[in-house]
Formats: C-alpha cells, sequence, structure tokens
C-alpha cells in the first residue's frame, strides 16, 4: 500500500498511515543496484518520486546522482559497461524491464542536462522538429505550438522577431530555456534536470527556477543541485545522496534543519 503517498516516503515505510496521504508517486524506484564494470555506483535505491512537485536530488561529487536520473530516462542503456537490477515504475510500467518503444518512452521524460545543447538549427526549428515528432503537420497549428511553448518558458518576447536566426545566437540563458521550450513540446510526464543552471548567471537561474515552480502545476520534476541555497528555495522534497546510497530523504525544512545522519550533517556544515 504504497500508492498513496502525499510525500516522498522510502517504500516500506508506513506512508499508509500519513493523513496527508493524497496523491500517487509518479515515480516509483525499488531495490535499483547499478555497478560498473565491478564497482557498484548505486546500492539498493528505493524511493517514491511524488507527482507535481519539484524533487532535488542532493549529494556530493560522484554520488550518482546523474546516474540515477539516467536510471530514470533509461539512458542507462547507452552505457554496455553498466549492470542494473530493480524496477523503476512509472505507473505500471517498469522501465527497466521494457524493451519496446524506448524511444517513445525516453520522450515522456524530458531530460534537461548541465549545458545546454540547442540542436545546429533555427530558433524556431529547435522548438518545430520536436512539434513534428508529436505527428503535427499542419503548418498553421505547428507555429500555434512553437509560439506555445517558447511563452511557456519566457522566451518568446526576446526571440519573436529573429526567430530564424541560428540557436547558437541566444546567450547561454536563453538556450537553456530553448531547450526547456523543446523538451515541453514533445509534452513529458517528468522533467529531469542535470544541475540545469550551473552554466547560466544568476539571473538566468532564477528564471528558470521560477519557470520550473510554474511548471510543477503541470509536470513532475527532478532536479540535481549542488547548490544548497537552490534546493530550499526550489524543492518539495529532498533525496540526500551519499556513496551512491540515498541516506534521507524528506521536505527541505525536516533535512536542512533537522538533519539525522552523519553524512547529511556534515554536507551541511560543508556546503554553508
Ligand atoms: N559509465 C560509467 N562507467 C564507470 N563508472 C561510472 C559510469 N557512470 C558513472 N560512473 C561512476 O559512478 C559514480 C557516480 O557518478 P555520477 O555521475 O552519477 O555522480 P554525480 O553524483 O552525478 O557526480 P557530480 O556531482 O560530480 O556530477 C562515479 O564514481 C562515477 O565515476
Ligand atoms: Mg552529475
Amino acid at each position: 500500500m504504497e500508492t498513496n503517498t502525499a510525500r516522498l516516503m522510502m517504500p516500506g515505510s508506513n506512508s499508509h498511515h500519513n493523513p496527508n496521504s493524497q496523491k500517487e508517486p509518479a515515480i516509483r524506484i525499488n531495490n535499483l543496484n547499478v555497478y560498473a564494470n565491478h564497482q557498484h555506483i548505486l546500492t539498493n535505491i528505493n524511493v517514491n518520486i511524488p507527482k507535481n512537485e519539484i524533487t532535488v536530488l542532493l549529494g556530493p561529487s560522484g554520488c550518482g546522482k546523474t546516474t540515477l536520473l539516467k536510471t530514470m530516462c533509461k539512458l542507462t542503456d547507452l552505457y554496455p559497461e553498466l549492470t542494473i537490477s530493480g524496477s523503476v515504475r512509472i505507473g505500471e510500467k517498469d522501465i527497466l524491464a521494457e524493451n519496446s518503444n524506448i524511444p517513445l518512452m525516453r520522450q515522456k521524460m524530458g531530460l534537461l542536462s548541465q549545458k545546454p545543447f540547442p540542436l545546429p538549427f533555427s530558433i524556431y526549428k529547435n522548438v518545430s522538429y520536436a512539434v513534428k515528432l508529436k505527428g503535427v503537420k499542419d503548418k498553421g497549428l505547428i507555429a500555434w505550438c512553437v509560439e506555445k511553448k517558447l511563452r511557456e518558458v519566457g522566451l518568446w518576447h526576446e526571440v519573436k522577431d529573429r526567430l530564424n536566426s541560428s540557436a547558437d545566437s541566444l546567450s547561454i540563458g536563453q538556450q537553456q530555456r530553448l531547450c526547456l521550450a523543446r523538451g515541453l513540446a514533445v509534452k513529458p510526464m517528468v522533467i529531469l534536470a542535470d544541475e540545469p543552471t550551473s552554466a547560466l548567471d544568476p539571473t538566468s537561474s532564477k528564471k528558470i527556477e521560477n519557470l520550473f515552480r510554474e511548471l510543477k502545476k503541470h509536470y513532475t520534476i527532478v532536479v540535481v543541485t549542488h547548490i544548497l541555497r537552490q534546493a530550499r528555495r526550489l524543492a518539495d522534497n529532498v533525496v540526500f545522496m551519499s556513496e551512491g546510497q540515498v541516506i534521507e530523504t524528506g521536505t527541505p525544512g525536516k533535512l536542512f534543519n533537522h538533519p539525522e545522519s552523519p553524512q547529511l550533517k556534515e554536507y551541511l556544515v560543508d556546503g554553508s
């Protein structure tokens, strides 16, 4: 009975006793283990990612945050040296066991990387390409969708007079928002963002943070960050990791004000 989880809970804990329980988790990760050759890089991960909330993955460099994010969109398949066991369920489907329709499955998981990677096309085509992937053929409708997505990421007014310019001509912060617009155009269920603001200046970072707050009404968001203040600002839930394991999970209030594990206590002291 771990289905009615309001907050991020470790499956197996008494989440069904939580009086606030309402929400079905968007992603349920159970007994996940990942080995790279013989190195154990994720150890027995059990985590639920609540729907329509922002979950922040936090932890020191090398603790496995990116690997966990990649597992959630099956990108780990691209690395033959990785051995994976356990389950990552989205609804009833275990994506680790799923071997058909992988591109379609990945489309449901919008991945935003640390460095923006616009396609070598115009600003317009970066988004229209994604709209067409969803089978939209009518030119007018494509243009409408492109505008809608650019508005959603607050970029429309900045680019509407230069839609045919190369995406490379945008600032890095604008490129990151363009990549987000492109990701949203394929209608993902979940947005997975790996240190999405680390290449950005403070103003652009704030824009991305504000967008995430807006977008969580419609999407489940998982953000990897090193920045404690960003985690405090953004997170509805925090997953603190260390050396391939999930050490503590909970609200930022709980984790940052009342850390329990020595690892998190040390991390908070070092990071403040
Ligand atoms: N394909 C791979 N082959 C070998 N080792 C890997 C592979 N992918 C990840 N690792 C190792 O697994 C560990 C976790 O890496 P990961 O990139 O997930 O960490 P991270 O928490 O994202 O770190 P950072 O904060 O520096 O980005 C590291 O020791 C890394 O070297
Ligand atoms: Mg990483």
